[in-house]
Formats: structure tokens, C-alpha cells, sequence
């Protein structure tokens, strides 16, 4: 995860956060909207396009209490409970993080329906059978142990439980443009392909309702470019441009795949 960190403490990104709303031209004493926040708080492939695509895929219900395992600034958390009006609990690593989490959960009035915890995925602070969806995007890539994890996922969640979630996975040759969003060199890159994906969560007792792999899709869309804004990851990721070109070329080049999932619990 080093190249996710900017080393800022939650003070820090609290400023950082405010000082960007406040220069695109928001005032964060009045309430804001998620959608308003997008580009700098869906830190994943695809960005509020992509979480809005996964809500519908995995037909996520006002009534289902929802996990976003590694959920970053909880953007796609506050997506679901204000699109949804569930309930959703965060879980994530980095104090950072949590702070930023919570700060723009209060400036978008979702507090009373999100929590942020500060946690490991691979040790989750919840009971057995506790939700309905668990819900990831771009977290494993970080993350060794996929088997620990999935068994994790699949411990939390309730008989009938989903797990909704996007990922890159392993090419078919290795990775070889560093940076990456989630890597400064291959020491911290945990790719593994479809396949194994697949696998492991079939062998943990998960059931694929839907597994594909979205690469092309991803790339054939054209990068219009947007109208430069205050509000970027890059707020809180350094050297943003050379991570998302080098992400880019690992796709084209088959370095890397995107893959997306819902799968069910027995
Ligand atoms: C690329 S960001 C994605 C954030 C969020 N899911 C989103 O899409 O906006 C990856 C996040 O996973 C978190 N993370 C990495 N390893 C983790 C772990 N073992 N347990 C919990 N969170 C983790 C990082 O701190 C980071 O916030």
C-alpha cells in the first residue's frame, strides 16, 4: 500500500479535503451532495460510473446492511446510502482515511447512516453473519492473503449474503510500469488472475452470480477530458498522473485485467 499513502496525518487530509471543496467553489457549511464529491472520493477504476454500475449489479436494498471493506474517503459508501438509503459500515486501514471518511460523512449529512471503523479486511471486526453485502473495490490488489480475506468476507456475511466487488487482476504477463495506484514497486503488488480469483472464492463456499472481466470495456471508453477541478484523488495520491498512465498501459498491454463480481454465500 505504500504508494496509497501520502504520509498526511488526519489533520492534514481534513485540511487538504476542505481546502479543495472550498476551491471548487462549495461551501462546506452547507450540506453537500455525494455526487458533487465524486471525483475526489471514488478512488477505483472507473470511478462514480463504476460504483454505480456495481449497485445495480448487485441489487443492493434500502433495508440491507452493507460492509465497504478498504472504503477509502467513503465515497461508494455514500453513494449507496444516499441513492439506497441503506445502512453501511466502513472498514478501512488507514487513520487517514477514516478521518477523511468521517469528515465528509458529516458535510453530506450521512453520518446517521454510515460508521467508520479502523480496521484490517483481514481481520474483521464484526460478528459471524452480520450483513447482507459486502461490498470492495480496488482493496485486494493490496492484499496477500486472499484466502484469509475471502474466508473473512464470507464469515461476516448472512446465508444468502453478497459479495459485490471489483478488482484488478494478474495479466498474462507481469507487472513492469511502477508506480501504480496501489504499488511503488512489485513488493507491494498482490495480483492474482481471474481464474485463481474464481477459484479461491468457489473453494471458501462462494457461488458466482455474475464474474466478468471488464477491461475492454474500460478501455474503449474515451477519456473525454473533464474540466480541470480541485476535487481529484489527487488530493491525497501523489504523482497521480504517472500512476493512472501507468495503470492504463499495464491494461492495454495485458499486464493487468479489471475484473467485476457478485458472488452469493451458500
Ligand atoms: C484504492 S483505495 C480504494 C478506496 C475505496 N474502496 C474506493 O473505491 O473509493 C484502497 C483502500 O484500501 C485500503 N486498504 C488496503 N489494505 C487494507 C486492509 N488490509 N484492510 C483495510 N483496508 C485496506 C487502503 O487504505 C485504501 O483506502
Amino acid at each position: 500500500m505504500a504508494s496509497l499513502e501520502a504520509h498526511y496525518s488526519a489533520r492534514d487530509i481534513e485540511a487538504r479535503i476542505l481546502a479543495a471543496v472550498r476551491a471548487a467553489g462549495l461551501n462546506p457549511e452547507q450540506r453537500l451532495s455525494p455526487e458533487e464529491l465524486a471525483a475526489l472520493d471514488h478512488f477505483h477504476t472507473g470511478g462514480l460510473r463504476a460504483s454505480r454500475e456495481l449497485l445495480e449489479l448487485a441489487q443492493i436494498r434500502a433495508e440491507d446492511r452493507v460492509l465497504d471493506i478498504g472504503a477509502g474517503l467513503a465515497g461508494p459508501a455514500r453513494l449507496l446510502a444516499s441513492a439506497l438509503g441503506c445502512r453501511v459500515d466502513c472498514l478501512e486501514l488507514s487513520p487517514d482515511f477514516c478521518a477523511g471518511a468521517v469528515l465528509l460523512n458529516r458535510l453530506t449529512g450521512l453520518d446517521d447512516r454510515i460508521e467508520v471503523h479502523k480496521g484490517s479486511a483481514l481481520d474483521l471486526p464484526f460478528p459471524d453473519d452480520s450483513f447482507d453485502v459486502v461490498w470492495m473495490q480496488n482493496v485486494g490488489m493490496n492484499i496477500a492473503d486472499k484466502r484469509k480475506l475471502y474466508g473473512e468476507i464470507y464469515r461476516v456475511l448472512k446465508p444468502g449474503g453478497r459479495y459485490a466487488f471489483q478488482e484488478m487482476a494478474a495479466g498474462e504477463a507481469a507487472t513492469s510500469y511502477f508506480p501504480l495506484p496501489w504499488a511503488t514497486d512489485p513488493a507491494d503488488s498482490f495480483l492474482v488472475s481471474a481464474e485463481e480469483t474464481r477459484s479461491v472464492l468457489g473453494e471458501i463456499g462462494f457461488i458466482a452470480e455474475l464474474f466478468e472481466d471488464t477491461s475492454d470495456a474500460h478501455l474503449s471508453r474515451t477519456t473525454a477530458d473533464a474540466a480541470p477541478s480541485p476535487l481529484t484523488l489527487g488530493v491525497y495520491v501523489d504523482n497521480l498522473a504517472q500512476k493512472a498512465g501507468n495503470a492504463r498501459r499495464s491494461l492495454k498491454e495485458g499486464q493487468i485485467r479489471l475484473v467485476r463480481g457478485v458472488f452469493r454465500v451458500k
